[in-house]
């Protein structure tokens, strides 16, 4: 309010050309109006988020200063500790202030339940505008109610098992085009995921056939990415601007991919084929537009890549700290492969099914590593919760990681056992991909391709780690520092037969 009130006198300097003297009555007011009510509307705004009625309780915790709240201490704490040192201290729901906004951080299973599933309507997902704009407002993320349930029985129905098991074959196909390239050489564990991830991705956006326009499409996207995580300043020269135009012609080249596919009738494979033909298979619907269609391509591949090859590189990292894991999971793929072997066939749907320690270690990664470690909603109106006052406008984050880790729901919590999935979790304690409305399309996808990359990899290679051991970066998600680099070698299989 200070600097507000400091910069409209600067506005009126009375030493200056623009003085009070040469100004009219009319002009003053002119002025002023504009001044007191945004100085109105602002002090609402600080009511609304530092008040509260008093008879209600707000969560307890600590909102810091104001305007930065808590954020310097999140940013210059370990994240981790930032949030366990809170929920020592308030209990597992509790307030604090960061980037610019007064947030409730939730660590029950019963309390994050009631957040992303029960009470899912009063609680919208929330995203800066900058990567709204990156991805494209229409993309499902961003959407609840009619539009966002038409957006995701649509996109559930491209990633069902009945619908990916017929991508066993292609998927393996990558894969063996990718492992021969590591071979006797140093690689960046998490880039390497990344390409895969990324390749895969593409296939499951657009079929198999792959259109003239999927070169383009693969470069403008790159370009876009590379601007993702960078600082929202939309000026020539910056990682946002160049990310922002590359954005633009992707937008363009999936339009032109699109009107070709409506005007030859033929739709073709993936998630675009499924968009495209939505209409037919419901008549009272209207047709998906173009930039509906767009957007929820680039958020689809979004969605998909950086989180599975986040999640390959730390089980790589598990496998390689753990070598008696690791040579049980090589016996159990060695029992497959060499079933395959004999019937001089490929991959199948059915022998990843059979591959219960090798899921067991992707169960668990997701755990331990908790990539996503919590999510954002928002409260559309003012909300009593669990005994507390939620003010509209809050956000509300669901702590996955701390659930993850807590010693009551998984003993232990530091220690990677993937035995503990021989029995299944307590109820909504186990939540990698989720829970309620916006839980993840893409788990039983993701699951598949680490499955068939771990199938080759553990039977052909082995790898060490380089530099640096036990490092955590952070870029958006917590990975291995500097994207854990190893050494790929063939297998010396009489090591352990
Ligand atoms: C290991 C890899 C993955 C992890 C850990 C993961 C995790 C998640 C989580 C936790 C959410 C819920 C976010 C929220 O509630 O705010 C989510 C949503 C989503 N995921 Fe994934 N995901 C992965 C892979 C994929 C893949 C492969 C796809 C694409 C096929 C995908 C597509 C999506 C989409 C479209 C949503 C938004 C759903 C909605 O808003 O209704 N994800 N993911």
């Amino acid at each position: 309010m200070i600097n507000l009130f400091s910069f409209t006198t600067m506005q009126l300097d009375l030493s200056s050309p623009f003085s009070l003297a040469t100004l009219r009555y009319s002009q003053v007011v002119f002025l002023m109006v504009p001044t007191v009510l945004f100085c109105w509307f602002l002090w609402l705004l600080l009511f609304r988020q530092w008040c509260h009625p008093k008879d209600k309780r707000l969560p307890p915790g600590s909102m810091g200063w104001p305007y930065i709240g808590e954020t310097l201490k999140l940013y210059t704490e370990n994240p981790n500790s930032f949030f366990s040192n809170r929920q020592k201290r308030f209990g597992d729901i509790f307030k604090t202030h960061i980037l610019g906004c007064p947030c409730v951080m939730i660590s029950s299973p019963e309390a994050a339940r009631i957040v992303l599933v029960t009470r899912a309507h009063l609680f919208k997902p929330t995203y800066p505008t900058s990567k709204e704009k990156m991805i494209g407002p229409e993309a499902l993320f961003f959407h609840q109610g009619p539009y966002h349930s038409r957006l995701k029985k649509l996109v559930q129905a491209s990633f069902l098992p009945s619908a990916i098991r017929g991508s066993v074959s292609e998927i393996e196909q990558i894969v063996q085009r990718f492992l021969p390239t590591w071979k006797n050489s140093t690689i960046n564990t998490l880039q390497e995921m990344k390409r895969y991830a990324f390749d895969v991705a593409m296939i499951s956006a657009f079929g198999e056939k792959q259109d003239l326009e999927m070169e383009g499409i693969k470069q403008l996207y790159q370009c876009l990415e590379k601007g993702y995580n960078s600082m929202p300043l939309d000026l020539p020269g910056t990682p946002f601007h160049k990310a922002m135009k590359a954005r633009k012609l992707l937008n363009e080249t999936l339009r032109k991919l699109i009107r070709k596919r409506r005007q030859s009738g033929r739709y073709g494979g993936g998630l675009l084929g499924v968009l495209l033909g939505a209409k037919d298979h419901d008549e009272k619907l209207d047709q998906l537009s173009d930039s509906q269609i767009a957007d929820n391509i680039i958020g689809v591949i979004f969605a998909a890549h950086d989180t599975t090859a986040t999640v390959l590189t730390w089980i790589l990292k598990y496998l390689h700290d753990n070598q008696d894991l690791l040579d049980a999971v090589s016996r159990e793929q060695e029992g497959i492969r060499s079933k395959i072997v004999e019937a001089n066939r490929g991959l199948t749907w059915d022998d990843t099914r059979r591959m219960p320690l090798t899921s067991r270690v992707i169960q668990e990664t997701l755990r331990t590593a908790s990539i996503l470690s919590f999510t954002f909603r928002e409260a559309v109106q003012d909300v009593e919760f669990e005994g507390y006052f939620i003010p509209k406008g809050w956000k509300v984050l669901p702590l996955f990681r701390s659930i993850h880790h807590c010693a009551d729901y998984f003993p232990q919590p530091e220690k990677f056992d993937p035995s503990r999935f021989e029995a299944p979790p307590r109820p909504n304690t186990y939540m990698p991909f989720g829970n309620g409305v916006h839980s993840c399309p893409g788990s039983e996808l993701a699951k598949l391709e680490m499955l068939i990359l771990l199938h080759h990899l553990t039977t052909t290679y082995r790898w060490q780690t380089v530099g640096d051991k036990d490092d955590i970066q952070y870029g958006p998600f917590p990975v291995p520092k500097s994207g854990l680099p190893i050494r790929v070698n063939r297998r010396n299989k009489s090591a352990i037969f």
